[in-house]
């Protein structure tokens, strides 16, 4: 039986909000340090300090062993990046994927920045992945099913050309960081549940979009997922809230 999705209180969601606000402030500032010739280490500082300052917990320090504040991808990986030594350079692509635990909510968010100048291929991968959630979430309201989302981001990502990562997908959240259901970003093959949304669920809609071909592999650290073509990756991912209407995107921020 699969777990049943969570419909959160007005109290719920409005912890809910501040969990994510510390999210999107986070990955403000781990934008913000995505630098010529800072490591990737240096990058999760400054989102796992924003979070602890904040009065937030880091929840993917420790999360089945992973070993930092932030998931810091680059270039060909996809997502799970561990920081470390690597120094990011002008010309490369950094994802960045972090949630924050407040009063025992989670707020998780992600984006891809540029580092310097960047090839015209890697800036309209970062462009499309941001719209496709933009497209996805169109279908994100009371009524509609899960895998309206997936289906409007598979269409609109191939549209330019590029594909989407069928091996992971976008999740349900709440008390825990992945709640059901699960989210794909493209047409699932075969039966598979796609319930309808209802006011009050919150969710991660999170296209993970590679240049070329959406086949990944997972590097000898147990963690880095990177494209098996080594083509170039992005990412973008919000917590948002369906309501009556339009969804809320609890993790937004103005910069992002
Ligand atoms: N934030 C990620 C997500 O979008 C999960 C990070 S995995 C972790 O689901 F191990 F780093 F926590
Ligand atoms: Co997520």
């Amino acid at each position: 039986m699969a777990e049943s999705i969570t419909i959160k209180s007005p109290h719920e969601i409005e912890i809910m909000r501040q969990a994510a606000k510390i999210a999107a402030g986070a990955r403000s500032m781990g934008r913000q340090a995505v630098k010529d010739g800072l490591t990737t280490k240096q990058i999760d500082r400054a989102v796992h300090e924003y979070i602890v300052k904040n009065g937030g917990r880091p929840s993917c320090l420790g999360y089945e062993g992973f070993p930092a504040a932030t998931c810091v991808s680059v270039n060909d990986e996809v997502i799970h990046g561990i920081p470390g030594r690597r120094i990011v350079r002008s010309g490369d692509i950094v994802s960045l994927d972090l949630c924050a635990t407040y009063k025992g909510f989670v707020g998780d968010c992600a984006g891809t920045y540029a580092v310097g100048e960047v090839s015209d291929e890697a800036r309209r991968l970062i462009e499309v992945t941001r719209q496709a959630f933009f497209e996805g979430i169109r279908f994100a309201k009371a009524g509609c099913r899960i895998h309206d989302i997936g289906e409007a981001v598979q269409d609109y990502v191939e549209s330019h050309g590029f594909s989407v990562v069928r091996d992971f997908v976008g999740h349900g959240i709440g008390r825990g960081m992945h709640e059901a259901p699960e989210v794909p970003n493209y047409r699932p093959e075969g039966r598979r549940p796609n319930p309808r949304l209802v006011k009050g669920m919150t969710i991660c809609v999170e296209p993970m979009v590679c240049a070329g071909d959406w086949r990944i592999k997972i590097l000898d650290d147990g963690w880095t997922v990177v494209t098996a073509d080594h083509s170039l990756a992005a990412h973008y991912e919000n917590t948002i809230l369906i309501t009556d209407g339009e969804p809320e995107i609890l993790t937004m921020a103005d910069d992002i």
